[in-house]
C-alpha cells in the first residue's frame, strides 16, 4: 500500500506550480527560463506524489469498502444476537413472573428469616394467613407472631435447623395480626444467604382443621373406650346374673319335678296300688287324671324351656299359644295385633318370643294390670314389637340388678336391634323393641 502523502508539502508544491503557471501567463519568461528545469523537476515530483496519493486513496477506499462489508456482516450477526438476547430475556422474565406467582400464591405460606429470626421475605399466602401486610411483616422478628406457649418449641426448632442442617418440622401456635391464633406446621431449612451467613427458609401451613379433627377423634376414641368399658362391665355383671338365674331356674325345675310332678306321680302310685288290691274304676279314673296333670305340667315346663312351636309352626303361632296359655294361667287379658310380619329368621323369632315372655312375666309379677296389648309388625326391614300394659308402671331405667329387663335388651342388641322401656308410675308400661332382619352390611 502507498505511503500516506505529506499534504503540507504537496500544497506547497502546488502553490509553487500555480505561481510558475501565472508567471508564464504574464510572459515573465526570463524568470521562467531560470526556473524551468527546477519547475519541471518539481512538477514531476508532484505528479509522482499525486499518483502515490491516488494509489493510497484507492487502497484506502478498497480497505474501507472491505471494512464496511465486514461491518455489515457483524451488524447482522449482532442484530441476530441482540434478538436472541431479547427473546431469552423475555423468557427469563416470563419464568420469573411464573415463579413469583407460584411463590406468592402457593398453598402454604413462605417466609425467609435471617439467622436471628427476623423476617426478610414473605409470600402473599403467608400475609393472608397471618392477617398482616408484607410491609408489617418484613423486618419483624417472627417470635412476635408466636404465642407464648410455643416460644420454647420455636427456639428448639431454630436450633435444630442450624445444628442438623436438615429440614425440621414443628407444630406451634401462631398469633395473627387480628389477635386470633391458629395451629401451624413449620418446616424449615437453613440456606446460604450469599454473604457466608445462613438464612432460614420456612413454610407455614394452617393445621387448625387437622388439629380439631384429631381432637374430635381423640374425644370420640375416649368416648368409645368409655362405652366399651361400660358395656364390658355390664356384660360381666349380666353374665354373673345369668349364671345365677340359670341356677335358680334349675332349682325351680327341680322343685317343680320333685314337688309337683313327684306329688302327682306318688298320688298316682297310691291309687294304682289301691286299684290293684281292689279294682275300682273310680280310683283308676283318679289315677289317670293325676297322670294327665303330671303330663300337662311336663308340657308347660318343656315349652318354657324350649318353645317347640316356634320351630315347627313359626313365630306368630308360638306367640298366640304363649298368650292363650298366659291368660289361662294368670287371668290377664292379652290382645295380639299383628300385620304382615312374613317369614322371620329363627334367631330373631326366638329373641322376640323371649322378650314377650319376660314382659308378660313382669306384668303378672309387678304391674297389677288387667290388660296387655302385644303388637307385632314389620317396618322397613325391622321386626317391631310393643308390649303395653295398663298397670301401675315404674320409674323405668336399666338398673344393673334387673336381670329380666337387661336380658331383654341384650337379646335385642345381640341382633343389632334395640329395646326401650317407657314407663312411669301410674301410667302403665311399654316395652318397645326393633330387630333388623336384613343382613348386616360390611361397612
Ligand atoms: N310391667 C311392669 N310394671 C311395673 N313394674 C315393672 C314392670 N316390669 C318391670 N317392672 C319393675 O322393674 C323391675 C325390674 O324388672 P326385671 O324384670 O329386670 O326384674 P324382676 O322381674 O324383678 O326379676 P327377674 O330378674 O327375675 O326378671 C321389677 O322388679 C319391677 O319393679
Ligand atoms: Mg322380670
Amino acid at each position: 500500500m502507498a505511503h500516506k502523502p505529506d499534504y503540507e508539502e504537496l500544497l506547497k508544491k502546488l502553490a509553487e506550480a500555480e505561481e510558475i503557471i501565472s508567471a508564464l501567463r504574464n510572459q515573465e519568461l526570463d524568470a521562467v527560463v531560470g526556473t524551468k528545469s527546477v519547475l519541471f523537476i518539481r512538477l514531476k515530483e508532484t505528479e509522482d506524489q499525486l499518483k502515490e496519493q491516488r494509489k493510497y486513496l484507492e487502497d484506502l477506499l478498497a480497505e474501507r469498502t472491505r471494512l464496511l462489508e465486514d461491518l455489515k456482516i457483524h451488524q447482522v450477526e449482532l442484530e441476530t444476537q441482540a434478538e436472541e438476547l431479547r427473546r431469552a430475556q423475555r423468557e427469563a422474565q416470563d419464568l420469573l413472573d411464573k415463579y413469583l406467582d407460584l411463590y406468592d400464591h402457593a398453598p402454604v405460606g413462605y417466609l425467609t428469616l435471617d439467622k436471628g429470626g427476623v423476617i426478610i421475605e414473605v409470600n402473599v399466602t403467608a400475609t393472608e394467613m397471618l392477617s398482616l401486610d408484607k410491609k408489617e411483616l418484613i423486618h419483624t422478628p417472627i417470635t412476635k407472631l408466636i404465642s407464648p406457649d410455643s416460644q420454647n418449641e420455636f427456639h428448639f426448632h431454630m436450633n435444630r435447623v442450624f445444628e442438623t442442617g436438615t429440614t425440621q418440622t414443628s407444630e406451634i401456635r401462631i398469633r395473627k395480626g387480628n389477635g386470633l391464633t391458629f395451629h401451624a406446621k413449620l418446616q424449615s431449612m437453613a440456606v446460604s444467604s450469599g454473604d457466608r451467613t445462613k438464612n432460614v427458609r420456612t413454610s407455614l401451613s394452617d393445621i387448625t382443621g387437622r388439629k380439631k379433627a384429631e381432637e374430635e377423634l381423640h374425644q370420640y376414641r375416649e368416648h368409645l373406650e368409655e362405652i366399651v368399658a361400660r358395656r364390658t362391665r355390664e356384660l360381666r355383671e349380666l353374665s354373673h346374673r345369668l349364671v345365677d338365674a340359670q341356677e335358680k331356674e334349675r332349682t325351680t325345675i327341680g322343685n317343680e319335678l320333685h314337688d309337683e310332678i313327684g306329688q302327682y306321680l306318688t298320688y298316682c302310685t297310691l291309687l294304682i296300688d289301691r286299684a290293684s288290691r281292689k279294682p275300682d274304676p273310680e280310683v283308676l279314673a283318679q289315677a289317670k287324671a293325676s297322670v294327665q296333670d303330671a303330663m300337662s305340667l311336663i308340657r308347660d315346663l318343656s315349652s318354657m324351656l324350649s318353645p317347640r312351636l316356634l320351630k315347627s309352626a313359626g313365630l306368630l303361632t308360638a306367640v298366640e299359644s304363649l298368650l292363650s296359655e298366659y291368660t289361662r294361667r294368670t287371668g290377664i287379658k292379652v290382645d295380639l295385633d299383628h300385620s304382615g310380619i312374613g317369614e322371620v329368621p329363627e334367631d330373631a323369632g326366638l329373641a322376640i318370643y323371649r322378650i314377650i315372655q319376660e314382659s308378660l312375666t313382669n306384668v303378672a309379677r309387678h304391674a297389677q294390670a288387667s290388660e296387655v296389648k302385644v303388637s307385632l309388625s314389620r317396618q322397613n326391614d325391622d321386626l317391631c314389637l310393643e308390649v303395653a300394659d295398663n298397670g301401675i308402671g315404674f320409674e323405668s331405667g336399666f338398673d344393673r340388678k334387673s336381670t329380666g329387663l337387661t336380658g331383654m335388651r341384650e337379646r335385642a342388641v345381640a341382633l343389632r336391634g334395640e329395646l326401650t322401656i317407657d314407663s312411669r308410675k301410674g301410667q302403665g308400661t311399654r316395652v318397645i323393641a326393633a330387630i333388623p332382619l336384613s343382613e348386616p352390611s360390611n361397612v
